[in-house]
């Protein structure tokens, strides 16, 4: 049994406020939140002084691939080392993606998935891609839904030959979505142009990482959004999409939602800070380290991820933490197509996000929560359990330093990947300790992930949010004509 824990002296941060007061966890949950925390705590409390420190929920990261098999290997991180760097940088939860093969069935892949991820440190829950369409498929997001816990699908619309989903696909499973109260997700990229493009940069003579944004353009990933969000337009269902990376993607997001559609967009933390010229680097380990869909965009796009976001067009931030080494990445030396797509980040999402954002006053402190942890908690159905600090939720907490500093960096990184893409990055602002479930799991330095620790946390259906967008969908279906 974990000692009860009380954090004295920190500014309690949540999304919509912050507060000064003690938190008191007992048994993994939050038993008092304010003056009143340090007279209630039990005989044997474990005392944290945060003074000069912010306390903020425990970040979740939307968006990871922990042991995943992918372009012909399988990534570094499995699901206790990835999650354990997680928590050396505050992140609490993941949501990791079950992406079954063509033709399997979905609840086959899930058990394995599950299976897999029962070594996790940290708490953990699953999107489920759809990457087929049958009857069977029809019936198992139901029993994915009603019995174990999953309310979003994703579909990948590139990786063709492999994972990508047809219109016919996608049609489907986002008006089952609709009827189970899930969220469709999309990794927008139009599969038919990368596939295509790939073939053409390649007869050019670009082998190298240089041809991979080539090949994957903004327009390519801006028609795919498009494409999805009037698909769910059309449907009345709401719709996510991962890892928006470039301008074009972005304003469709923020025309939707000017037009009242439901559509949440989803930023890297990688895509926030870094630009294209990774790919033009000489040394072929480096450029290909940085081979992920869609690519880093050439500079200025940043800067506008960072205008949508402060603006609520964009609303969670993720690191699609996918890490493959430097002897995977070289399966593509001769033709960049071949280049495991992944990079890592779960370890350094909050501190570059800090640095970059609040740091530079685009995100107030309650912001940065809210985009690193509270809308992706609401917009995934776990909130308040998770991504809030009050009494009742789920211990999962982030004492941060603001003033901390590090330099980051593959040689200290916890994460079992041998790049890092924020490597050289000093950062002002970093996790001093991390508390998960109400256990102490990192202190300034002190990693004490264990296996097997974290739970796997089920999400219900939504519920009158769906209805009144399916509501609406009727209301404007035209009448039928009598002759
Ligand atoms: O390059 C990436 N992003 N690899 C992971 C799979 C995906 O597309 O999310
Ligand atoms: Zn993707
Ligand atoms: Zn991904």
């Amino acid at each position: 049994m974990t000692a009860p824990l009380l954090i004295r002296g920190a500014t309690i941060v949540n999304a919509d406020r912050a507060s000064s007061g003690d938190v008191l966890c007992v048994e993994g949950r939050i038993a008092a939140v304010g003056a009143s925390a340090a007279s209630q705590a039990p005989a044997g409390t474990t005392t944290l002084d945060g003074s000069g420190q912010y306390l903020m929920p425990g970040g979740i990261d939307p968006h990871t691939h922990m042991q995943l098999p992918f372009m012909g290997t399988v990534t570094m991180d499995d699901f206790f080392t990835g999650t354990a760097a997680g928590l050396a940088g505050g992140t609490t939860s993941i949501i990791d993606f079950v992406i079954p093969d063509p033709q399997q069935p979905l609840m086959e892949a899930f058990r394995t998935w599950r299976g897999w991820a029962e070594k996790s440190a940290a708490d953990y829950g699953f999107h489920v891609a759809v990457t087929w369409w049958s009857e069977a498929v029809h019936r198992d997001m139901g029993t994915l839904v009603t019995e174990e816990g999953v309310n979003s699908f994703k579909h990948f619309m590139a990786y063709k030959n492999a994972i990508m989903c047809d219109d016919e696909t996608l049609v489907n499973s986002f008006r089952r979505a609709l009827e189970l109260g899930a969220m469709p997700t999309v990794h927008a990229e139009n599969g038919e142009l990368v596939y295509l493009l790939q073939q053409e940069v390649a007869k050019m003579g670009i082998t190298g990482p240089e041809g991979h944004p080539l090949s994957r353009p903004p327009m390519v990933e801006a028609e795919a959004a498009n494409r999805a969000i009037a698909i769910a337009d059309v449907l009345g269902v709401p719709i996510y999409v991962v890892h928006v990376s470039c301008i074009e993607a972005a304003d469709a997001i923020a025309r939707a939602r000017a037009r009242g559609q439901r559509v949440y967009g989803e930023v890297l933390a990688g895509h926030l800070v870094i630009d294209d010229s990774v790919y033009r680097d000489p040394d072929f380990a480096r450029a290909a380290a940085h081979v992920m869909s869609p690519p880093f965009r050439p500079s200025g796009h940043q800067e506008h991820l960072w205008r949508q976001l402060q603006a609520g067009n964009l609303h969670t931030t993720a690191t699609d933490h996918c890490t493959f080494c430097a002897a995977q990445k070289a399966a593509g030396r001769e033709a960049f197509a071949k280049i495991p797509n992944g990079c890592g980040g779960i370890e350094e999402r909050l501190a570059v996000i800090w640095d970059a954002g609040v740091n530079t006053g685009r995100l107030t402190p309650s912001e940065f929560v809210a985009v690193t942890s509270t809308n992706t908690a609401k917009l995934f159905n776990i909130y308040p359990r998770k991504g809030l600090i009050a009494e009742g939720a789920d211990a999962d907490l982030v004492l941060w330093d603001p003033q901390g500093s590090k330099t980051l960096s593959a040689k200290t990184q916890h994460s079992k990947g041998d790049f890092n893409i924020f490597e050289g990055r000093t950062v002002r602002g970093i996790a001093s300790h991390t508390i998960s479930r109400g256990k102490l799991v990192y202190a300034n330095g002190d990693l004490r992930a264990e296996q097997g620790a974290g739970r796997y946390v089920k999400r219900p259906a939504f519920g009158p949010q769906f209805d009144a967008v399916a509501r609406r969908a009727k209301e404007l279906a035209p009448t039928a004509v009598a002759r």
